[in-house]
């Protein structure tokens, strides 16, 4: 416990709602498919002069917001993303412009949807040791960039938006981030969930802009990986507390991919489903957002309340995992 505090959350999120009866239009599918199979009913996408460092910033300017802090104190961003405006400069160097934070340091971490329990971890890391007092993490994507629309594996589940958190270091050791536990497995066979092509497979003479990027995926391998991955991911964080158990975690804020997991990690962990905040209905999977802005939602609704202790629990593509415990 090192006395750093989420003392201000926020979401940025697209106007644009599109329902599952709009994804219909687009490829063979139904709402029934989709709602019974992942509890997605709709989601956002971007329009097309929205990005990634826009929905960050807007989701940061919230958290300020709430955590009543100017741009100028925040020491360090950490974006999250997988689906960068640009491979350089970082989508967090776009968000410190547009947000003012002149004092900040900033890098992009990518560890697909477990980025933001990640980016947690390394602030959490580096406060206050580093000279860091004052981090803002965000979990942003615009995946809709990264879908092939004509893929109805794939282009029914994901979405664009941000969430972000304020995390500062008040030397209050009662309240804070308790735990983190970061996983990864790079040897999972084959190619479960990528992003195609790679910047390995464009022509150095520079092809670069004929290829659309896709998210590729198998579905049912992802699936049981993620039945195994969520409660690894909270029992791990546990594992790394003085003592807290899972009867003491009031709420646990996981990734939102899919109803059916959130059930499944519910049955292993033995806990009713009550127990976990969903809201994957309204915004879909966007990866990395998933955690902040479900966490910023629960938050702003009143369900965590000082003394609380709430777990976050994410997984992903590499494959990665992540879990944190965190006492309001
Ligand atoms: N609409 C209608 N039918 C569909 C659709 C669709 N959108 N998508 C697939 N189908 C069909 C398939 O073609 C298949 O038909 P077939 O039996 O004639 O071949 C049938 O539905 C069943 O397909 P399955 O893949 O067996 O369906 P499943 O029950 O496994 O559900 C799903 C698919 C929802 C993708 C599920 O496997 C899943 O949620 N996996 C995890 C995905 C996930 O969480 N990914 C994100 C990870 S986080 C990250 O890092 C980005």
């Amino acid at each position: 416990m090192k006395g750093n505090r989420i003392i201000g959350t926020g979401m940025g999120l697209p106007a644009r709602v599109v329902t599952n009866e709009d994804i219909a239009k687009i490829v063979d599918t139904t709402d029934e498919w989709i709602t019974s199979r992942t509890g997605i009913k709709e989601r956002r996408i971007a329009e097309d002069h929205e990005t990634t460092s826009d929905f960050g910033a807007t989701a940061a300017k919230n958290a300020m917001e709430m955590a009543r802090i100017g741009p100028e104190e925040i020491d360090l961003i950490i974006v999250a993303t997988l689906s960068p405006d640009r491979l350089l400069p970082s989508t967090s160097c776009l968000v410190q412009g547009k947000i003012g934070a002149k004092n900040a340091a900033c890098f992009d971490l990518e560890a697909a949807c477990s980025g933001f329990v990640y980016g947690l971890a390394v602030a959490n890391g580096m406060m206050p040791d580093m000279g860091v007092k004052t981090a803002l993490i965000i979990g942003a994507e615009t995946l809709s960039r990264v879908l092939d629309w004509t893929d109805r594996n794939t282009c029914v589940l994901f979405a664009d938006g941000a969430g972000a958190a304020i995390l500062r270091h008040d030397g209050n050791r009662d309240r804070g981030i308790l735990s983190t536990y970061l996983k990864a497995d790079g040897s999972a066979p084959p190619p479960w969930l990528t992003v195609e092509p790679g910047v390995a497979d464009l022509n150095p003479l520079g092809d670069y802009g004929s290829k659309d990027f896709a998210i590729r995926m198998v579905g049912k391998e992802v699936f049981k990986f993620g039945v195994r991955a969520l409660p690894d991911a909270v029992n791990g964080a546990l594992g790394r507390t003085d003592g807290v158990s899972l009867e003491d975690v009031k709420l646990i804020i996981p990734h939102q991919a899919n109803l059916r997991i959130i059930d499944a990690a519910a049955k292993s962990l033995d806990i009713p489903k009550e127990r976990f905040f969903i809201n994957l209905q309204k915004y879909g999977n966007t990866s990395a957002g998933t955690i902040p802005i479900a966490l910023d939602d629960a938050n702003r609704q009143g369900l965590i309340e000082k003394g609380d202790i709430i777990a976050m629990a994410g997984f992903g593509a590499g494959l990665t995992w992540a879990g944190t415990i965190v006492r309001w």
